[in-house]
């Protein structure tokens, strides 16, 4: 990592009972992060508060994984980032590639939200990423330049963005990018901000990866220089795991 400060991101996505969750809270807090990474849980919106008012916050913070593009208002099923501020919060995920395919979130929307989540004070782990087909069909800078100057169209300030790389062939699959593969990604994401943002963009901003990062892989990728985290689905169910992983850049 070039940025000196590394991220983990655990995506609990829509899993977790009551039960479940209370013992993942208790493992995570018996255990230890390094003072160079700063780790992020997101539970579903429900679990959010129990989550907050039981997870040690001197080693972690809490995210949301959506938020609506407008304010308070008549979105009937939907939360704002002003609630998400409102009970708590300095994170939310956005742009998820489950998001995009499966409630079709456009590259303008995933850039909206962004907008609105920094207006209202949020962090943001903007998430972008090509699938199997638009890689093998020589589309995948293409697919990743197009997601980025969406959110570079209605954003300037990028001090609150962490970047994730999620190949959306790696998601949930079992398999990994190689640390060669996500290097290339993330070397080539690094200068796209050098050349359409600026110098000290490129070289603050955080670039995570994600796709079937595990408590066996995570130190290999960490070796790599544009590395600076992981965002983590299946792996940070599991305490222990998500543990080792939280620790992978010490
Ligand atoms: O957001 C994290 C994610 O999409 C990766 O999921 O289960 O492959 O680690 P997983």
């Amino acid at each position: 990592g070039t940025s000196g400060k590394f991220w983990i991101g655990g995506n609990w996505k829509s899993n977790g009972t009551a039960e479940s969750v209370s013992k993942l809270v208790d493992e995570l807090n018996s255990g230890t992060v390094p003072s160079n990474t700063e780790v992020i849980v997101s539970p579903t919106f429900l679990q959010i508060p129990y989550v907050s008012q039981n997870l040690d916050q001197t080693k972690f913070a809490v995210s949301a994984q959506n938020c609506w593009v407008e304010g308070y208002g008549a979105y009937t099923g939907e939360i704002s980032a002003e609630a998400l501020a409102d009970a708590g919060l300095n994170w939310v995920i956005l742009g998820h590639s489950e998001r995009r395919a499966l409630n079709e979130e456009s590259n303008e929307l995933v850039a909206d939200k962004t907008k609105k989540a920094l207006d209202t004070g949020l962090s943001v782990i903007a998430c972008i990423g090509e699938t199997l087909e638009q890689r093998e069909s020589g589309e995948m800078f293409n697919v990743l330049d197009a997601q980025l100057a969406a959110i570079a169209d209605k954003v300037s300030d990028w001090s609150k963005i962490v970047v994730a790389y999620e190949p959306v062939w790696a998601i949930g699959t079992g398999v990994v990018a190689t640390p060669d593969q996500a290097q290339e990604v993330h070397a080539y994401l690094r200068k796209w901000f050098a050349d359409k943002v600026s110098a000290d963009v490129s070289k603050s901003i955080r670039v995570v990866y994600g796709g079937s990062v595990n408590a066996e892989n995570c130190a290999e990728l960490a070796t790599k220089e544009d590395v600076d985290g992981f965002l983590v689905g299946g792996a940070s169910l599991k305490g222990p795991d998500f543990l080792v992983i939280a620790n992978a850049f010490e």
